[in-house]
């Protein structure tokens, strides 16, 4: 199935077996078992080694793949027979695998966010630019059709001039009682709509300003909330809302909204709803439909198709659409809401220092933007 889908969507000439990718993970915890999957589902990967601290996870990975494991990566990093590894460590440990795996020749893709660290975020954009290999970013929701299809509608001049948008993103509790302060708002959610709007507009953030609060989460330092104001390049302006404390009995595992206001239109992508109501003796569920799930015994949705898309740009050489460059901005623009939380003032963006390379938009539209 994947095969046909690969051979449909980017025109790749289906390979042998022999011609499969050798594939290492790196961080087999939840997100990287679904990159597993999926790599050793589409037919074109073969899973070679998987590294993770934790002896439960290599057990798992052994059993599964029949593939070599690993404690320190860096062993996984050494053999010739691995083109690409998944990053899928926690967000304050991206930097080091990440460069260490360019520099290694591998291909990468990296779980977002590049870094939790605007100083390493440019350091890795300086790397992939020298280097000859696939370097992306799973920002995962410009592969998730309801905000392609806004980015569409936005690129063809249908909202005319971008005026104003508001992102709001709010999950349960079980997300920072799982990480226990291994990760931030302002880099484990908010930069999902951060991304979101920067694609969206093609523009830049040039200022933010963010308040926050903890009482729910105070006991594990984490904040419950984070609010921020963005001011972009061209006058446009956006709020933030991005928050973890839901209760546990909430529907849904998501409950996010992504309004676009412009001169001529306006968009609203609102996912807390997929389509799927499930009432049952437990209650009622509102099920993922739409990120990871399953289609006849294989993994379907945004996951599969966002690494489907860094196979095929490895294997064809193409540069992929979420360049290296864009994932600083949303970097810059996170570390900004972080310094404003803690200094209580606006706090400007820092852009990269050499020429951007940022995945091109329609910018030449002159409806777009005022
Ligand atoms: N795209 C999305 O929507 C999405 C969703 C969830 C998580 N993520 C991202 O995926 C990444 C992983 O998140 P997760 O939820 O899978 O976390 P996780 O805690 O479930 O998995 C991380 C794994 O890394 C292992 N690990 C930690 N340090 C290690 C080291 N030095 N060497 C080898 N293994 C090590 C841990 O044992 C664990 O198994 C994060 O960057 C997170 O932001 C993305």
């Amino acid at each position: 199935m994947a095969h046909e889908y690969l051979r449909r969507e980017y025109g790749f000439m289906v390979c042998s077996r022999s011609d499969t990718m050798g594939v290492g993970i790196i961080g087999y915890g939840l997100m990287g078992r679904r990159h597993a999957r999926v790599y050793a589902e589409s037919g074109f990967c073969r899973i070679a080694a998987v590294s993770d601290s934790s002896a439960n996870a290599l057990t798992d990975a052994a059993a599964r793949y029949q593939c070599d494991v690993y404690d320190d990566y860096r062993r996984l990093l050494t053999r010739a027979d691995i083109d690409a590894v998944s990053i899928c460590l926690p967000d304050s440990q991206h930097f080091s695998a990440t460069r260490e795996a360019a520099m290694a020749g591998k291909h990468v893709l990296i779980e977002k966010p590049l870094s939790t660290d605007i100083r390493e975020a440019a350091e890795l954009v300086k790397i992939a630019h020298e280097s000859s290999a696939t370097m992306m970013v799973g920002h995962l929701l410009r592969f998730d059709p309801r905000y392609s299809a806004l980015h569409a509608a936005i690129d063809r001049g249908e909202l005319g001039s971008l005026v104003f948008m508001s992102a709001m993103r709010s999950s349960p509790l079980t997300g920072p009682m799982r990480y226990r302060g291994q990760a931030s708002l302002e880099f484990h959610v908010a930069i999902h709509d951060v991304d979101l709007m920067l694609w969206c507009s093609g523009d830049t953030v040039v200022r933010v300003n963010a308040i926050g609060a903890s009482r729910i989460l105070k006991e594990i330092n984490a904040l419950d909330v984070v609010l921020a104001t963005l001011e972009f390049k061209s006058g446009l302006v956006a709020s933030l809302e991005a928050s973890w404390v839901l209760p546990e009995s909430f529907p849904s595992t998501l409950d996010s909204k992504l309004r676009v206001v412009g001169t001529s239109g306006a968009a609203i992508v609102d996912t807390c709803n997929q389509g799927l109501l499930i009432a049952s003796s437990e209650g009622v569920t509102l099920p993922d439909t739409m990120r990871w799930t399953e289609l006849g015994g294989h993994a379907v949705g945004v996951l599969r198709d966002e690494i489907l898309h860094f196979i095929a740009c490895v294997r064809q050489g193409e540069r992929p659409l979420v360049a290296m460059d864009d994932a600083y901005e949303a970097v810059a623009v996170a570390y900004a809401i972080q310094q404003s939380l803690k200094s209580g003032r606006p706090e400007e963006v820092a852009h990269a220092q050499t020429p951007s390379a940022r995945t091109p938009t329609c910018s030449a539209n002159p409806r777009r933007r005022a």
